[in-house]
């Protein structure tokens, strides 16, 4: 039996398998829905969003979830010109948690991309050095395949100003298939093609840009282009739990995919509203003609 939740209405012809989270009587109210663009942002806390989603309709996640390694009440002034001022008094999901409370949390909200990826879908999910460890354990106990960790080298990186410690200029995405089951979904070829001709490495590196907007953890455009373009196909469905700024919105409409994403703050909710509106310019595509070292 196919299954179709109130979530998916207007994008498209996204057919799930019966589903077996029983809120879909309940009607959620996106925040925002783009009909051309195939956007829709859900405002609120992606822990009981996700549990309206069928199984297996999604063809790809993005998660870039909290991080939990600042310490409450910080303020960082930030001198590189990415964000002015980090105050984490206002970023409170950035906050340390006792790492039972982590490993509950990803338990929670991994089990329910696991439902709803389809059948040979992956999930991208990006972390610091603080975090990403809890992320792969909790991957790997509920039978995830994880295919590659990508190290993000974000070449203009600002120094380590205490000189405490190395400069950290990398963060690590890992790349993860729902089970070992099936054949993974993966444009190999054009990845490939966009690395002139020679098989991709699992180290991607960029020069971040400044943007207009104020996010204390957006992601560079490039870093989407390349998870979105590698794992599915125009048409498809990707979403995003903590779409932050929406950058994944932001990238997967300039490739026609479709895209849910779900942000628990009002204000990044209108943020990725104004983005995908083109507020801040329109897509600009950075893969194949990124700036040489
Ligand atoms: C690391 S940021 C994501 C940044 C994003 N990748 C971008 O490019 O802008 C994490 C986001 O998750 C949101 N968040 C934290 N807890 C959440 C929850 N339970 N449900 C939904 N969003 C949440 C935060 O408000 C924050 O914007």
């Amino acid at each position: 039996m196919n299954y179709k939740s109130d979530i998916l209405e207007g994008l498209g012809n996204s057919i799930c398998a019966e589903s077996s989270t029983n809120n879909y009587s309940q009607k959620l109210k996106p925040f925002y829905f783009n009909p051309k663009r195939k956007t829709k942002i859900y405002c609120g806390d992606a822990l009981d969003i996700l549990k309206h989603i069928p199984d297996k309709c999604i063809d790809m996640i993005f998660a870039d979830p909290p991080y939990f390694g600042n310490q409450s009440g910080l303020v960082i002034k930030r001198t590189d010109g990415h964000a002015y001022t980090f105050d984490t008094q206002k970023a409170q999901w950035a906050y340390s948690k006792p790492i039972a409370e982590q490993f509950k949390f990803h338990y929670s909200w991994i089990k329910e991309a696991q439902r709803i990826l389809k059948d040979g879908s992956t999930i991208w999910i990006s972390g610091t050095y603080h975090s990403i460890g809890a992320v792969n354990v909790v991957l790997q106990d509920l039978g995830f395949k994880i295919l590659n960790d990508i190290i993000l080298h974000k070449r203009n990186a600002p120094p380590n100003f205490l000189g405490s410690c190395f400069r950290a200029v990398t963060e690590t995405l890992l790349w993860a298939k729902k089970n070992s089951k099936g054949k993974t979904k993966f444009n190999y070829q054009q990845m490939k093609q966009l690395n002139n001709g020679m098989q991709m490495k699992n180290i991607w590196e960029y020069w971040a840009e400044k943007n207009p907007f104020r996010h204390p953890a957006t992601k560079q455009p490039i870093v989407l282009e390349y998870a979105i373009l590698a794992s599915t196909d125009e048409g498809d469905l990707i979403l995003d739990p903590f779409a932050g700024s929406g950058t994944t919105g932001y990238v997967a409409q300039g490739f026609n995919r479709k895209c849910i994403m779900i942000e628990i703050d009002q204000e990044y909710c209108s943020l990725i509203k104004n983005r995908i509106e083109g507020k801040y310019g329109d897509f600009k595509r950075k893969t194949g003609i990124e700036r040489k070292v």
